[in-house]
């Protein structure tokens, strides 16, 4: 019998598998900036849980939320070097591997969310997925939070209310020129310094869906909610391209089918979580909210439009003529 196991154990480590190995899980490690009661939080657990029904013993799942494993400044590098293998950056945060992404930051493109999600079902949208192949990277989803509102230590209700004021950015030239263009300074923070930097005041404003500004508490530093629904916060579900590829295909495949079925209910479910959270901001007591009326809304597009042309030749005029077919 001994000798049967060392020939066994032979010719496994000749297979390039110890005995241990062979029977271990793979290890997916997905890590987030935002809380669990959110759109992208949700989605995560929910990844896991399906994981772990059907891929018991095959495939482990460990999700890092509010930015405790890696955050905004290291978690690309952390995928590129396989140290996490799952992401879910907002497309504002992929500007190092492509600037076609930042269609989706263009001020006053879409409507609606029902407008993104057409965008995002349409063959454009669906080749941007590989647009970071070349890095490596391999887009697998687009899961969308909402709508971002305006929040700020004063009332915004016309474009120069925001001027001189400066504004948290995520990574994006895009959204940097759209505060420009409003006369506003922009400062690029991680999402885990925003809450700070509101209340030290190293910015007096910031701009979030309802879901990320009622999780982050940012209502109780921020006095002011203009609902401008100007841009969308969506992500991009992301992994290492190597990685992947090394899972085996049957395995791969029912991750892939998981997928499916999470981004569907992520997207179905966004918009219901932004509107409970605006109720429990407005319930707060501690912002105002400033609705605008349609004329003062057509002032804040017409100054940020031509961040458009800008930046047509960075996205892709192809991109944003696509873009804007999904509008109805
Ligand atoms: C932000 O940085 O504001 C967002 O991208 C955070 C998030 O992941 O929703």
């Amino acid at each position: 019998f001994k000798s049967c196991v060392t020939a066994l154990v032979a010719t496994l480590s000749l297979l390039g598998l110890s005995a241990a190995s062979a029977a271990e899980p793979i290890v997916i490690k997905f890590a987030h900036v935002v809380a669990d009661d959110t759109p992208k939080g949700k989605g995560a657990l929910l990844f896991k849980q399906l994981v772990e029904q059907r891929l018991a013993g095959q495939v482990k799942v460990e999700v890092y939320a509010n930015s405790s494993l890696v955050g905004d400044a290291d978690e690309m590098q952390a995928l590129l070097d396989n140290r996490v293998q799952l992401l879910a950056p907002s497309l504002s945060k992929f500007e190092k591997y492509t600037r076609k992404l930042q269609v989706f930051d263009l001020p006053f493109l879409f409507d609606d969310e029902a407008a993104v999600k057409r965008f995002q079902s349409r063959e454009k949208s669906r080749e941007l997925l590989r647009s970071m192949a070349g890095s490596g990277i391999y887009g697998l989803a687009y899961w969308n939070n909402g709508l971002k509102q305006l929040s700020a230590t004063q009332a915004l209700r016309l474009p120069s209310d925001a001027s001189g004021l400066a504004f948290r950015v995520q990574p994006s030239a895009v959204l940097e020129a759209q505060f420009a263009a409003v006369g506003a300074k922009s400062v690029r923070l991680p999402f885990a310094d925003v809450f700070k930097s509101l209340q030290s005041g190293v910015v007096q404003g910031a701009e979030n869906p309802w879901s990320n500004i009622a999780s982050q508490n940012m209502h109780s530093v921020q006095p002011y909610i203009t609902e401008t629904n100007h841009g969308v916060l969506a992500y991009m579900l992301v992994t290492n391209a190597e990685f992947w590829r090394s899972i085996p295909f049957a395995t791969r495949s029912e991750l892939e089918n998981i997928i499916v079925e999470v981004t569907a209910v992520v997207n179905e479910e966004a918009e219901a979580l932004n509107r409970r959270d605006r109720e429990r901001v407005l319930a707060s007591g501690s912002s105002k909210l400033i609705s605008l009326s349609p004329e003062q809304r057509q002032a804040w597009r017409e100054k940020m439009q031509p961040v458009w042309q800008a930046y047509e030749a960075d996205i892709g005029a192809d991109v944003i003529r696509a873009a804007l077919t999904v509008n109805r």
